[in-house]
């Protein structure tokens, strides 16, 4: 099994993994959340920049970001999301990543990919409700 690190997807092919991993985000996720991953937060699109690792700070962070419908309904397999994920996290919030957090394997995807928040924006708004009260600065989103 390849070990999958931060910034990169496999501990083989670093460098190839993020290309992919990029070349992945560029044709399944920047049409609504632009390259930068800034998003529209006035359409309800939120910014991931310097926002998307605080999510890996609070109980069920870790799992809401692969579970949005994006994610959950993309056409990647689990081992590009893995990847993909990997990347994007320091990539639209570089510093952010709790140093001592294991990356997304395969089998984790797999696995969360199996269910989801029946409410996204409930939860999310729980998930930075939290944030805030462990003094995490984030937007609660437009759709307050
Ligand atoms: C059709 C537009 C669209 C596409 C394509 C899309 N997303 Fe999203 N994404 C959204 C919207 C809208 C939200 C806000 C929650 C919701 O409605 O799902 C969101 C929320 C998110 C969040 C949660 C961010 C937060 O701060 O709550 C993550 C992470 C995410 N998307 C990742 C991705 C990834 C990775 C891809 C590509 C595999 C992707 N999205 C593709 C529209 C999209």
């Amino acid at each position: 099994m390849l070990a999958l690190l931060w910034g990169a997807g496999s501990a083989a092919a670093p460098a190839e993994e993020a290309a992919r991993a990029r070349t992945n985000f560029i044709h399944h996720c920047t049409g609504c959340h632009l390259a930068d991953g800034s998003g529209a937060p006035s359409k309800g699109i939120p910014s991931m920049r310097n926002t998307l690792s605080q999510f890996l700070k609070v109980t069920g962070g870790r799992e809401f970001i692969v579970q949005v419908p994006g994610v959950m309904n993309s056409s990647l397999n689990d081992h590009d999301i893995a990847g993909l994920m990997n990347w994007l996290l320091p990539y639209v919030s570089p510093g952010v990543v709790p140093p001592d957090m294991p990356p997304y394997t395969t089998e984790e995807i797999a696995r969360l990919r199996k269910s989801r928040p029946v409410d996204v924006f409930a939860k999310r708004l729980q998930l930075v409700a939290e944030m805030r009260k462990a003094g995490i600065t984030i937007d609660a989103q437009s759709r307050d």
